[in-house]
């Protein structure tokens, strides 16, 4: 790829926005009580990392967080485009939050994300969702303060949509807002340029561009220094950090493993057709990196990789993996596929059980195909009915349930190392506490015991494994010797 210039938003702009923030401080601090805001989010961890924005700014600009949109001042709806049904799901919300509007029409509706960067949403939301103040696009995310301030004096309904994405920029210093203390996202890059056939990612996130080391690394230290232990360097496709010039992903690693504390480094996601041998030479080096990649593989078929524009084929996919194992025999891989991709055929969908079979993924993340308006996917024949795909589907959850099940079975009666990062709130039914853990390699592990308790959160420990499922273990904490 040849190097672009990278638009950054100059700082006297970021100033202007620190202004705004603080005038909305000072209606705030005007009221009797403290005012709300809430933040609901669906799709992506990209998209949870821009909440934690939306949080940052919030708080900044005096708002309190509360956990439901009940008694909010200000609620944002943070939305999804990637599937029809993820967009059904937001349309749903906002359409419930219209009581909500009714009730208390002084508080401020917001809908922002992915879904108004599609031209076709953002009408459909200017048309028939009247009572919604304020609608913005990934690529104002950073301009909330001001948005917010317009919405607040009540200058009528404010849309700051660019659907053309040529707004599309880094924004850096936005506060953000992180719960819980043990995991971070922490972008490395937003957008995507690969134009898979289907996805709508590049249309609504703009052409990828790549934050400059430096900042990574500072705020990689700051997170390390406040305590995280979990940190998720995010990205589309981060095997193309630094394309447009300057270091790449393997080395990027390299210097946040170099960071002092300890934490794990996961990243995601990877496009198979970037990485390779020099990425799995990082991960094995550097102690602090999990022993996990997440490799979407798509389709097993050779034909219907074609028509996808991935850029690999199901047998260099495979190699892939064997280069991953070959260097970290102890790796988790995970993946996403999708089934009923246009002009797929049972033979085709046959390919991708064979991989499946072949590759033995730790987990695996199953679409059926969803036509995204504008993508090229959405204009090829689809002449396989729906229920023939959903039967695809079913089949092949079946097959991947069976190797997930199989696999968590093996650790059972092993000790394994874990991240405590909550309190699993369906508790375990015999009324002792269960928490939440991460393996090394990302698996969930819900741990009880005698020994375990509040002040383990944040903390590794060893947990012997007592039970297993196709998504999940258990196990117990093991006492000190
Ligand atoms: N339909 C179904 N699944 C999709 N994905 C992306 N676009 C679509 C679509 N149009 C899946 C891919 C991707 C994951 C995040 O979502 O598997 O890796
Ligand atoms: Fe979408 Fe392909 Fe980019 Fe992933 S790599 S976001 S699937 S276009």
């Amino acid at each position: 790829m040849s190097a672009r210039a990278v638009r950054k938003i100059s700082e006297s702009e970021l100033r202007r926005q620190r202004e705004c923030a603080a005038r909305v401080r000072e209606i705030n601090g005007g009221r009797a009580a403290p005012a709300l805001a809430y933040v609901e989010t669906y799709g992506c961890q990209q998209n949870e990392a821009d909440s934690e924005k939306l949080r940052g700014m919030l708080l900044d600009m005096g708002y309190r967080l509360t956990t439901d949109g009940g008694d909010a001042d200000v609620i944002v709806v943070n939305t999804c485009a990637i599937r029809d049904h993820a967009e059904k799901r937001a349309l749903g919300k906002i359409g419930a939050l219209k009581r909500v509007k009714t009730a208390r029409p002084e508080c401020i509706l917001a809908v922002c994300g992915c879904m108004p960067q599609r031209g076709a949403v953002s009408e459909t939301l200017r048309r028939s969702y009247g009572y919604v103040d304020l609608v913005f696009g990934v690529h104002a995310l950073w301009r909330f303060p001001e948005l917010l301030e317009s919405a607040l004096r009540r200058s009528g309904r404010v849309f700051a949509v660019d659907v053309d994405g040529d707004g599309a920029a880094i924004a850096e210093g936005i506060p953000s807002s992180r719960a819980g203390g043990v995991k971070a996202w922490l972008p490395i890059m937003y957008g995507c340029d690969n134009f898979c056939a289907y996805c709508v990612v590049p249309y609504v996130r703009g052409r990828e561009r790549s934050r400059e080391p430096g900042a990574v690394l500072s705020e990689a230290r700051e997170l390390a220094a406040s305590g995280y232990r979990d940190i998720t360097l995010l990205g589309q496709n981060v095997n193309s950090y630094g394309s447009g010039g300057g270091i790449g992903f393997p080395e990027l690693l390299r210097r946040v493993n170099g960071i002092e504390g300890e934490f794990i480094i996961r990243f995601m996601t990877s496009h198979p057709k970037d990485a390779g041998d020099g990425l799995f030479c990082a991960m094995a080096e550097c102690e602090k990196a999990a022993r996990h990649i997440h490799l979407p593989f798509q389709a097993g078929g050779d034909r219907v990789l074609r028509a996808m524009n991935r850029g690999y084929t199901g047998s260099g996919y495979l190699a892939l993996v064997d280069a991953a194992r070959r260097r970290m025999p102890d790796i988790v891989i995970t993946s996403d596929v999708i089934v009923g991709f246009p002009g797929e055929r049972r033979e085709d969908f046959d390919r991708t059980l064979e991989l499946v079979k072949t590759a033995r993924f730790d987990a695996l993340f199953t679409f059926i195909y969803s036509p995204r308006e504008g993508t090229p996917a959405a204009s090829m024949d689809d002449p396989v009915p729906g229920p023939e795909k959903q039967a695809w589907f079913g089949e092949l959850l079946a097959v991947q349930n069976a190797i997930s099940a199989e696999k968590h079975a093996a650790h059972v009666g092993g000790t394994m190392r874990v991240l405590v990062d909550g309190r699993d709130n369906g508790g375990g039914g015999d009324g002792r506490p269960v928490f939440t853990a991460r393996t090394n390699g990302g698996r969930l592990v819900r741990v009880t015991g005698g020994g375990i308790g509040g002040g383990d959160i944040g903390r590794f420990i060893d947990v012997k494994i007592t039970g297993s499922t196709a998504w999940s273990l258990t196990g117990e904490k093991k006492e000190l010797q």
